[in-house]
């Protein structure tokens, strides 16, 4: 066995996963790189509702039935059987045994499933509303008592290294894009390395920040995105951004995320006078239809009668006590809020959520870039379609570290150990960088992406919003570019120049695909649909 490095770029539940699949294998060198001073911070962290998995008395047909109905026509089934086969037996070992996750139980120690849209049975599981915090705790835990994983934090990935476009050999122009590692900021020492790497994994995560309103931490910008198209990387799929229909609407608490777990439980959408409203949009499955469907309905009901949010009811259908034990992190922020959930209904609203679409990848975490993989939100496996089944992005994260481990394992051994000469690499170059960056010029920028995607690619789209949000970001792009090409590197600027790159590369493929499905729902389309449910 040779002594392959590789490097992964973001630590949520992907990243962990694949780290600790590859150093169970001697010899074997890991590096992972998070832009965030404490590796627990992630977009996994705050996964509240769960982990879905194959319950005891459950196939996994039904589970790939499922993901295939929520995808609304555009999952991949190859996919989703990968997921239910291969999920349950992972989690056991992975987060389980090896991180040591206690998902809740019964007093009589079965599992307890939570329910969520569209799954046709409960087989959730979930640790209280904290599940993605649990695990990623359970995980960072194991990968410290690892000696052949190294953690590098406060790093954020500037660009992926990729021949031919970083190398000096002037034939490697006649070679396939291949991926060699990364340039990295240290944004404690305000440096750049090269990290070179046998394989590279990006995992890091989603781009909800690109949205005024989202549920995402301020890390998911769409870094990797950004990275892999500025590389050349195959990225599909990215007009299906997931809206969530229940983000809390209280000042000082927005984009705080109100688990589906809380309809899951029986909780209830009403307009501010009192109205149950879903059974006019889905009368068979009302507040736990597909999220696409829900959270259009909220913005129609919004829009249409000039509420500033809807409510959730979880009080009148769960006693209090039940809500506390089930809901602790909701029932806390809400109180700190002023709002108590056992006795009234939360104020609610859509917010961005999740990238169904990403980065290209094969079965294995394979991108089209050479030794590049992707594994997570960053990824597109085509197992989420056009709109997310709820709690499948953690098992696909956990699935797919594991395909990407297996497969860079399986693909280094078969290869001579290095292809690449440290003497090819050029050192990072940083005359003409007259000044350090403004963060008034930073946060200007960050709000205006932020305004256009929300406001014209957002939950409701149509040609004139699309045309005048590229015509916007367009421009942006260009004088952030020039920004970054004169300005000293920060974190904040990095994550200015991907967001921009990731707006436009959301947007475009907004305008480019007129078919109505799942979370992409255009006016003006007239095109047949898969799912489309907006007006009662
Ligand atoms: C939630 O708890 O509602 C989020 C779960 C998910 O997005 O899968």
């Amino acid at each position: 066995m040779k002594h392959p490095h590789v490097l992964i770029i973001g630590c949520g539940v992907a990243g962990a996963t694949t780290a600790l699949r590859l150093s169970e294998q001697p010899g074997v060198r890991v590096t992972v790189v998070t832009r965030e001073p404490d590796a627990l911070e992630s977009n996994t962290r705050y996964a509240q509702g769960g982990i879905t998995t194959v319950a005891d008395d459950d196939r996994p047909e039904n589970l790939i039935h499922d993901i295939l109905e929520a995808g609304a026509g555009a999952s991949s089934p190859a996919a989703a059987k990968i997921l239910a086969e291969e999920g349950p037996l992972l989690l056991d070992r992975i987060l389980r045994r090896s991180a040591g996750v206690v998902f809740d139980q019964h007093a009589d120690g079965s599992p307890y499933y939570g329910q969520e849209a569209v799954h046709s049975r409960p087989r959730i599981l979930h640790v209280g509303d904290r599940t993605g915090e649990a695990i990623m705790r359970g995980l960072l835990a194991e990968m410290h008592r690892r000696p052949n994983v190294t953690l590098l934090s406060n790093a954020t990935v500037v660009d992926l290294l990729t021949f031919p476009h970083h190398s000096r050999d002037p034939l490697a122009t006649y070679g396939a894009i291949t991926c060699h590692g990364a340039y990295v900021f240290d944004r404690t020492r305000r440096t750049v390395e090269a990290i070179v790497a046998d394989r590279t994994v990006l995992a890091t995560g989603g781009l909800g920040r690109i949205y005024r309103n989202t549920t995402n931490p301020p890390g998911a910008r769409g870094d990797g995105l950004a990275m892999a198209h500025r590389a050349g990387a195959r990225i599909v799929n990215t007009e299906y951004i997931q809206f969530h229909p229940t983000a809390l609407a209280v000042p000082g608490g927005e984009g705080f995320l109100i688990s589906e777990a809380v309809r899951g439980e029986g909780g209830v959408l009403l307009t501010p006078d009192g109205r149950a409203f879903m059974g006019d949009y889905a009368p068979d499955r009302k507040d736990l239809a597909p999220r696409d469907v829900v959270a259009r309905a909220i913005h129609h009901e919004m829009e249409s009668n000039g509420y500033s949010h809807v409510l959730l009811d979880i009080g009148s259908h769960m006693d209090a006590a039940g809500i506390r034990e089930r809901f602790p992190t909701i029932y806390a922020r809400c109180l700190q809020l002023g709002i108590d959930m056992t006795r009234e209904p939360i104020p609610v609203v859509p917010a961005a959520h999740y990238s169904c679409g990403g980065v290209w990848v094969d079965e294995w975490g394979r991108s089209s870039i050479g030794r590049l993989f992707a594994v997570g939100e960053v990824s597109c496996t085509g197992l989420h379609g056009a709109n997310r089944l709820a709690s499948t992005s953690l098992l696909e994260g956990v699935v797919w570290g594991d395909r990407a481990a297996r497969n860079i394992l399986a693909s280094v051994d078969a290869e001579p150990e290095s292809v690449i000469n440290a003497a090819d690499i050029p050192r990072w170059d940083e005359r003409g960088l007259v000044s350090d960056a403004d963060p008034a010029l930073i946060q200007g920028d960050m709000q205006t992406v932020q305004n256009i995607m929300w406001h014209y690619v957002g939950l409701v789209r149509n040609e004139e919003r699309l045309s005048r949000a590229i015509r916007e970001l367009r421009h942006l792009w260009t004088e952030i570019e020039m920004f970054y090409r004169t300005t000293r590197l920060s974190d904040g600027l990095i994550g200015l120049r991907n967001a921009v790159e990731t707006a436009l590369i959301v947007a475009q493929a907004a305008r480019h695909n007129p078919i109505n499905r799942g979370c992409h729902f255009r006016q003006d389309s007239r095109e047949e649909t898969g799912r489309q449910s907006l007006a009662p």
